[in-house]
């Protein structure tokens, strides 16, 4: 019987040598975490990171943007660990949770990014999360995700059939993170998007599979 990992478990157990795997062998990500950082905008002195993980972004948004407050919310503390480890000067609050269930705030950020971490749920929960995110964006402010994103509906229902029969066949419930990539079309992506309320959602940025959106508050 094929198996998968709890989420937490398998990032914890894949914390060393996580940085040099993102940059050397998923292709596309190490042109799009600088390019990410060039998206910021320069006045954005408040930013919130969802699925931060050992911050790979922030290594390079940080180099743009060296006095940036950031909220960092993941739900691997052993990522977290490794990330204040390398930026132990820096103003970050680093929240270990699930950014589904953490409350975020109304109207306090003037920036939001997502890197690699959302490819693993259903566009329910993702629209849920946009709104929420949505809410807490000040007016004019922008959401920037990096993802892994395909481009045809049929690749997309096969990653999710396929989720659904290993955690059928493993007794899993909805509600448990369990490491599984269910990637989205792009379309879909742009569409969950506009749902919760975002604007002028553009895709700025296509190396194989890793895509770079913008969505305007
Ligand atoms: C592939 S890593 C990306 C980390 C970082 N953004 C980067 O690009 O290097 C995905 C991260 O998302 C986190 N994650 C997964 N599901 C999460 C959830 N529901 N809430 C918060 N973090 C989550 C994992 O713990 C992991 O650190």
């Amino acid at each position: 019987m094929e198996t998968i990992e709890k989420m937490t478990d398998f990032f914890t157990s894949r914390v060393e040598g996580y940085d040099e795997h993102m940059l050397n062998t998923v292709e596309g990500c190490r042109d799009a975490y600088k390019y990410m950082a060039t998206l910021v905008p320069d006045t954005a002195q408040s930013l919130l990171d969802l699925g931060c993980g050992t911050g790979l972004e922030l290594d390079e948004i940080f180099k743009i943007h060296p006095t940036i407050l950031v909220t960092g919310i993941d739900l691997t503390q052993a990522m977290l660990d490794k990330l204040r480890q390398k930026h132990p000067q820096k103003n970050m609050n680093l929240l270990c949770g699930s950014y589904f269930e953490l409350p975020f705030g109304s109207n306090i950020f003037d920036c939001a990014v997502s890197f690699q971490t959302l490819h693993h749920f259903t566009h329910e929960k993702k629209t849920g999360l946009y709104r929420k995110l949505y809410d807490a964006l000040k007016t004019g402010s922008i959401y920037i995700e990096c993802d892994y994103m395909v481009e045809s509906q049929e690749a997309e229902e096969l990653y999710f059939r396929e989720n659904e029969r290993i955690r059928r066949e493993m007794g899993l419930s909805d509600d448990e993170f369990y490491h599984y990539d269910t990637p989205c079309t792009i379309t879909n992506q742009i569409t969950m998007l506009k749902t919760a309320g975002f604007s002028n959602v553009k895709q700025v940025f296509r190396e194989e599979n890793t895509t770079i959106l913008v969505a305007e508050k």
